[in-house]
């Protein structure tokens, strides 16, 4: 379909209508490419998994047996771990708290393996992290952000009642985390654990006795409670309060398997209060064929797919619809921006996740915008000269940058000799809305109240040079996510409803809205909220809801 220039200005004005998301100000910088900035080129570790946390420092870490980080523990403390694959003693760190403010880093402390493992932030602000590799499997660590400078790791040994390697967390509305999954564990528990372990045979059935294919399993809560669990092509509802599968949906339509070592990504796409009966609607994009994993194991990288399936989950009857990315992709991350597009960024356009499986680094990030008409959905942005493969992860920032870090396809550090080295630095990426050219209509946010109550009327005030019009106005909170594995676990963005909007002067104004309406569409925590004008947003600032 092509449109002539009449057309697109009526379609863009159609959208306008039917998309609070969707201003006039998007074709402007739908041309631009974004920029990239090394923030650090050696943070000592390889940033396997992130967690940003409320006082805006990022909790960052790999994996405990891959034999010596780049920085050393402090106080010369040491790790005695007599079970440790690859060190006995090693007196360097595996984990580092990262501040954003200040650009620095300091060590911290895990004492058994983390590698490959999962996390949910809990309602209080604490990082709960689950599981892991050998003595670390069956561990739990909190992380509870401090203004000091010595809060560290905590570790609950023998807490898990499986070995929880691969597996994905999700917060739920009852304040608990489901652990789904894991390396044949076709099963789930909950933390704080107190019911045990709950079987779930359709992990049985979607794994792959050759490549596996479900592993970090995709978990998006929907907001009648219930969880959507996709592993390989297929995807359920789970009612995990009576351990009962509710719904089987279609399997996404061109048989590509989705999850690890076949690593795409998904995202829930943004949750809009504005609408009544509120639509959920999950993206999956990228991916890898079916036996990729075991020609990459031969040398022969197959190319991954560049289909991307949405379903509206909470329709009728539901069905996939198929896009086509620029390229292909796998191990590729996909987050939710505060506009509430999808970056789609790292990966490879060949092979699969695992050491040594993936090829041709895919350096462009790419951003969706889901209601914009289907031929302008994707952009590319401009690339990073950092190829980003296996074990690299990407986090929203308060700001509304992207954290970029790691990539380390091998079992050790290893810098040279090998097609991919590990990589020790971090970057950003600031999307097109962060450019200066947009500093006269970006809200400054300048006070608001920073409890969310469900249902209840709360008020923010902002600043903005140029006010264009109260219908470019709109706020919205988003859960940060737990980054690991090209999936970005209970990540969610809940569009809130605006009831009014008071110019104070010309360039003050408040707004009043009402707080998510239950803790199954936002279960209480932490959350960024951004207030968005003519697509444009404020940066984040955290409120709690509950
Ligand atoms: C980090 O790497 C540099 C350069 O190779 C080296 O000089 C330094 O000793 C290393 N530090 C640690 C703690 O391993
Ligand atoms: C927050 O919750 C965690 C996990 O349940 C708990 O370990 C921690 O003590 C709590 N922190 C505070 C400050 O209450």
């Amino acid at each position: 379909m092509t449109f002539n220039k009449t057309e697109l200005l009526l379609l863009s004005f159609f959208f306008t209508l039917h998309s609070p998301a969707i201003s006039w100000t998007t074709p402007s910088y739908a041309g631009r490419q974004g920029e990239w900035c090394l923030l650090q080129s050696n943070i000592g570790i390889t940033a396997m998994h992130m967690q940003l946390l409320h006082d805006d420092k990022v909790v960052i870490f790999d994996r405990t047996d891959f034999g010596k980080s780049n920085i050393s523990l402090p106080g010369g403390r040491c790790r005695n771990d007599n079970k440790d694959m690859a060190l006995g003693v090693d007196c360097t760190a595996h984990s580092i708290l990262y501040d954003i403010a200040t650009n620095s880093y300091r060590a911290l402390m895990v004492q058994t393996d983390t590698w490959c493992s999962s996390g949910a932030v809990v309602s209080n602000g604490t990082l709960v992290q689950t599981g892991g590799y050998n003595d670390g499997d069956h561990v739990i660590r909190t992380f509870t952000p401090c203004f000091n400078e010595i809060c560290d790791w905590t570790e609950f040994k023998n807490y898990l009642s499986q070995r929880r390697w691969y597996a994905s967390d999700h917060i739920l509305p009852d304040g608990r985390i489901i652990i789904v999954g894991g390396r044949r564990q076709f099963n789930y528990e909950f933390y704080p654990s107190l019911s045990g372990t709950f079987k779930l045979k359709f992990l049985r059935e979607t794994y792959d006795h050759r490549d596996e294919n479900n592993l970090y399993p995709f978990l998006h809560l929907l907001p009648d409670g219930n969880l959507f669990i996709f592993a390989n092509t297929r995807s359920i509802l789970l009612d995990y309060n009576q351990n009962r599968v509710i719904r089987e949906f279609p399997r996404i339509p061109d048989d590509v398997p989705r999850n690890y070592p076949s690593t795409g990504s998904s995202v829930l796409l943004p949750l809009d209060e504005n609408n009544g009966r509120i639509e959920a609607e999950v993206l999956i994009c990228g991916g890898a064929r079916r036996g990729s994993f075991q020609r990459a194991a031969r040398g022969h990288f197959l190319p991954a797919t560049s289909t991307c399936g949405r379903l509206v989950i909470t329709d009728q009857n539901p069905s996939w619809v198929m896009e086509t990315m620029p390229t292909s992709r796998v191990m590729s991350d996909m987050l939710l921006l505060p506009t509430g597009d999808v970056i789609i960024i790292n990966g490879g356009r060949s092979g699969t996740a695992g050491y040594d499986s993936g090829r041709d680094p895919v350096t462009t990030p790419v951003i969706y915008r889901p209601s914009e008409h289907p031929d302008w959905r994707f952009s590319t942005m401009s690339p990073s000269s950092t190829p980003r493969m296996y074990h690299s992860s990407a986090i929203l920032l308060t700001d509304g940058r992207v954290l970029v870090g790691g990539s380390n396809p091998h079992p050790a550090y290893s810098f040279t000799g090998v097609v991919f080295p590990t990589d020790l630095s971090l970057e950003a990426f600031s999307p097109p809305y962060l450019s200066e050219e947009y500093t006269s209509i970006r809200p400054r946010i300048l006070s608001l109240d920073q409890t969310l109550g469900y249902g209840k009327k709360f008020s923010v005030s902002f600043h903005v040079d140029e006010y264009l019009s109260d219908s470019v106005l709109s706020v919205r909170i988003v859960a940060p996510s737990f980054t690991t594995h090209s999936f970005a676990m209970n990540q969610r963005m809940v569009v809130l409803r605006i009831i009014s909007i008071t110019h104070e002067s010309s360039d003050m104004h408040t707004l009043s809205a009402v707080g998510p309406s239950t803790a199954e569409i936002a279960p209480a925590g932490y959350y960024l909220l951004f207030v968005l004008h003519g697509d444009i947003p404020s940066t984040g600032a955290w409120v709690k809801t509950g």
